[in-house]
């Protein structure tokens, strides 16, 4: 359901730090049922701009809605009930429990986060085939009976968004999902994002221009602070802007 209906939208985002500009009147949206990037150089603002978006951080200047809700004023608490949610934010993982449990225990987080509750865990087994759809989703049924810790990396990056989806969330933020992963890790979880996006909207901070080609349906690119490009992967990767700002930065 791709549609150019925004469910996110920042205008005049500005955020001072003791008088440096890390993120300068950024206005952008997002549609529902897209998968949008924001990307840049080192020290572009991204992260700044990522915590603004998620109520990490509170702008210094202008204002944010999220599904015609003016949300600028919000915790992170109250984004994630509306249905915002970036991944840890309430996904913690916990690394002695298995998938399985780390599943339940997230399934069984109220949507109500801030009277927070735990079940008896005998009672938590009802949750056992929501917990195992979810497992499946993520691709990770064969592990679900082994701990967290003996997980490879990007298994735990898997669990993670099993955690998260538990939220059953609108939108899903991640910020740079793929860091620190080897190619077969990235594959499955470009596949596993492209999977739970079908029926939600992704906005993800991501390095690795190869993944953003082949996932986004939209692109935004930032550079010292300030939006230097809006549009599809081809139309950004043309504009000679974006060439010159990822000019002299290597590992783009
Ligand atoms: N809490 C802070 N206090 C002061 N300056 C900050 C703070 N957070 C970020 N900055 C500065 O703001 C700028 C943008 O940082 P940010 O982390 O948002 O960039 P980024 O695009 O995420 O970079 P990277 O690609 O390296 O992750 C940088 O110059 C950074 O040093
Ligand atoms: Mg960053």
């Amino acid at each position: 359901m791709v549609s150019t209906q925004p469910i996110l939208s920042a205008t005049g985002l500005t955020m001072e730090f003791r008088g440096f500009v890390a993120v300068k009147d950024v206005t952008l949206s997002v549609n529902e049922g897209t998968i949008h990037a924001l990307i840049g150089p080192n020290g572009a603002g991204k992260t700044t701009v990522f915590n603004l978006l998620t109520k990490f951080l509170t702008p210094t200047r202008g204002q944010i809605s999220f599904r015609g809700n003016d949300i600028t004023g919000l915790k992170p608490a109250e984004v994630a009930r509306l249905g915002l949610v970036r991944s840890f934010q309430i996904s913690a993982v916990f690394p002695h429990l298995t998938v399985l449990d780390n599943v339940r225990v997230a399934l069984q987080r109220p949507k109500n986060l801030a009277t927070q509750f735990w079940l008896p865990f005998s009672s938590l087994s009802v949750l056992d085939d929501r917990a195992l759809e979810l497992i499946d989703a993520v691709n990770l049924s064969a592990y679900a009976h082994l701990t967290a810790s003996e997980l490879s990396y990007g298994r735990k990056r898997a669990l993670e968004i099993a955690t998260t989806l538990a939220l059953d969330p609108a939108m899903l933020l991640l910020d740079e999902p793929m860091a620190g992963m080897g190619h077969e890790d990235i594959g499955r979880i470009a596949d596993l994002i492209r999977r739970v996006a079908k029926n939600r909207t992704v906005l993800m901070v991501e390095h690795n221009l190869n993944v953003v080609a082949d996932l986004c349906d939209r692109v935004t690119v930032l550079a010292r602070g300030e939006i230097l490009s809006d549009g599809s992967y081809a139309t950004v990767s043309a504009d000679p802007r974006v060439r010159e700002a990822y000019m002299g930065t290597e590992h783009e």
